[in-house]
């Protein structure tokens, strides 16, 4: 059964995560029903600390025992958050959902559990987002999108109508790809990069319009996009 209300615990203390709590805090003042309770961490050089009035409470292992309603894995690399969550879910968790209040969602846009729609986002008619996605500041998805489970969309990213993004995807600071396009799964559209064709999955894509390729065995890419 989805929850819709009570105290979330954030997977994660970094960066992301304090963004994230940020936009639960103004959730709760919104009077959404959610409300942040702290951070599990396994870095031991945040245990200790607290962020926006909110403590670590111990490594991740602890989050059954700090009286969560539900949680969100609040952790930016995909691949890290997938591990995270699929783990966390096998062992019973419960996700919530965070959109800040200063996010635009149509009223009929289906959001996945554990996924983060953060300030200024815009996402329109007929949307559809998996489960446990990263929507980061002031991006937006314009109608029909289709984005993947463990999917994270940078701050400044717009996509046109009609896309789909696959599990896992990157798509990086200030990305743009047109309508119609599709962002294949576990890629990377690299920061301002224009997908003007289909981006095939597991490649990194770069440039206007973005190319794409291999890693060579130097640690380099040849981008040869195939065409
Ligand atoms: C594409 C990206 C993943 C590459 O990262 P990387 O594998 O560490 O690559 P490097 O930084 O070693 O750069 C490799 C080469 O690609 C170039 N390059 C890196 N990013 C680029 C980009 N976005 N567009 C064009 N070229 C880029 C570098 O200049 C470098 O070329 P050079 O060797 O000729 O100097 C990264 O630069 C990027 O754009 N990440 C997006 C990050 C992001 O938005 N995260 C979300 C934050 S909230």
């Amino acid at each position: 059964m989805r929850i819709m209300s009570g105290r979330v615990l954030l997977i994660g203390a970094g960066g992301h995560a304090q963004v994230v709590a940020e936009a639960l805090w103004r959730m709760a003042e919104a009077g959404s029903g959610w409300e942040p309770l702290g951070f599990v961490d396994d870095e031991p050089t945040l245990q200790g600390c607290s962020f926006l009035g909110l403590p670590v409470l111990g490594p991740i292992a602890l989050w059954r025992e700090v009286g969560a309603d539900a949680l969100i894995v609040a952790v930016g690399d995909n691949a890290t958050r997938r591990r995270l969550y699929l783990a966390l879910r096998e062992a019973g968790a419960r996700f919530a959902t965070v959109v800040h209040p200063r996010a635009v969602v149509a009223p009929d846009v289906v959001i996945g559990p554990g996924s983060m729609i953060l300030a200024g986002v815009v996402v329109n008619m007929g949307s559809v987002i998996g489960a446990n996605v990263i929507l980061n500041t002031a991006c937006s998805l314009d109608h029909h999108n289709r984005i993947g489970d463990h999917v994270h969309v940078a701050p400044g990213v717009h996509t046109g109508g009609d896309v789909s993004i696959g599990e896992g995807a990157l798509l990086g600071i200030g990305a743009t790809v047109l309508p119609g396009r599709t962002v294949g799964a576990w890629s990377v559209l690299g920061a301002g990069a224009v997908a003007v064709h289909d981006i095939p999955p597991g490649v990194m894509a770069l440039g206007v319009p973005a190319r794409w390729g291999d890693r060579r065995d130097d640690g380099r890419w040849t981008m040869d996009d195939g065409r």
